[in-house]
């Protein structure tokens, strides 16, 4: 009988970090991989940036600082939520994460009892599932279609509420698809939450990088709200470690308790960079998120150019999910396949739910050199197969 407890056996392991895993071991032997797996920006983070986290450094904010995070970076939040979406925001509502992946922990522990269920896509990040099983929460997959720019058709989601359901997930733009749900999309998703009574939990951490239209915050639409974000992705950031979670009021303290508990507080330097990213790299995110757009509108027709299928334009964030079925249907075999053999790596479909099968899902998180390297790889293997 496994010593390991059912709460770790229940989270499924994230495939793309073997394909990771396996594309350094080929670098390592001297092939050239072009890597297309990870949603990891390429850009360095902006010099501003980094100069204020050096600043802050030298000038010793080292120690903790307080659980629900800085004043000045909770009140930036504040201001940055004011000029980008004109919503009014009340800095108290505000908790400082390292990162948005812990501010998941916060919100799904501050509102899930055992049972409860949480409705989301599929396919989706895969972080979501494992998130709310961990806590003993059941998720509740619903399709998402590529024909429909895998936008969530509202009466499937309107179908999967139950008397359990505590609330629905969202992200857009959407990790692994690029999707984005327009602003009638949203205010339908906010009638429904507040219709049923449940929360919607929108994680809204490629923020900026949206080439059309601007983005929208589901708080644009309804209170009954949670919003996760962060630097990561928009400021070039991953590897700084922080984002937020907005909250309801009676959420707060409830949050306040599990990050004192479980991480204390963000890093204090990084505090201090994120208000200077908030405050002074508008600029710098414009410019990077310029770059990607020109990588995708290469990236879109060269895949279509290859038989793969894009069946309606990627709107945000820095991923292709294309259909790869006249390539092969399971994702995972055709992954280390296009690894191996093309010297190009992808992330399966899988990875992300049932719903991804068939699909890979390309990262333009790299320069159009590689791009076109990859895409000529692809030519010559799909044509050669
Ligand atoms: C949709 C989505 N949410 C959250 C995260 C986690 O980001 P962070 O670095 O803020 O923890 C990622 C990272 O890839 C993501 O794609």
């Amino acid at each position: 009988m496994s010593n390991v407890s059912k709460r770790a056996d229940l989270i499924r392991p994230f495939v793309v970090m073997d394909v990771v895993a396996r594309a350094k071991e080929l670098e390592a032997a001297g092939r050239d991989i072009v890597r297309l797996e990870i949603g990891d920006p390429d850009f360095p983070t902006p010099g501003v940036i980094t100069r204020a986290a050096e600043a802050a450094m030298e000038a010793g904010d080292t120690g903790y600082t307080q659980s629900l995070g800085l004043p000045d970076l909770r009140d930036a939040i504040a201001a940055h939520m004011r000029t980008a979406y004109g919503v009014t925001l009340d800095a108290s509502s505000v908790i400082v994460t390292q990162g948005s992946s812990p501010a998941m922990l916060l919100l799904f522990g501050a509102l899930l009892d055992p049972g409860d269920e949480v409705v989301m896509a599929d396919p989706c990040y895969p972080a979501y599932p494992n998130y709310v099983s961990f806590l003993g929460g059941v998720p509740v997959p619903v399709s998402v279609r590529a024909e429909d720019g895998f936008r969530f058709r509202i009466d499937e989601v309107e179908a999967a509420i139950t008397p359990r359901t505590k609330a629905i997930m969202l992200n857009s733009p959407c990790n692994p698809t690029g999707g984005v749900l327009a602003a009638e999309d949203l205010a339908a998703l906010a009638d429904l939450a507040e219709r049923s009574g449940v929360w919607l939990a929108s994680d809204e951490i490629y923020h900026g990088l949206q080439f059309e239209g601007r983005s929208h915050t589901v708080l644009e639409f309804t209170d009954r709200c949670f919003v996760l974000s962060g630097f990561s992705k928009a400021y070039a950031m991953t590897g700084w470690r922080l984002g937020y979670l907005i909250a309801p009021t009676e959420f707060v303290r409830p949050a306040e308790k599990i990050q004192q508990n479980f991480f204390l507080c963000a890093n204090h330097f990084v505090q201090v960079a994120g208000t200077t990213a908030l405050l002074h790299a508008q600029e710098e995110v414009a410019r990077m998120r310029e770059e990607y757009d020109e990588r995708r509108r290469y990236l879109v027709p060269a895949l279509r150019g290859i038989g793969l299928g894009v069946a309606t334009e990627p709107l945000g964030a820095f991923y292709v999910f294309a259909d790869a079925r006249a390539w092969s249907g399971d994702s995972l075999a055709l992954a280390g396949r296009l690894l191996e053999e093309a010297g190009v790596a992808v992330a399966p479909g899988i990875d992300f739910g049932p719903g991804g099968e068939g699909f890979l899902r390309f990262s333009y998180a790299t320069s159009l050199d590689r791009l076109q390297e990859a895409i000529a790889r692809l030519r010559v293997w799909a044509d050669t197969r």
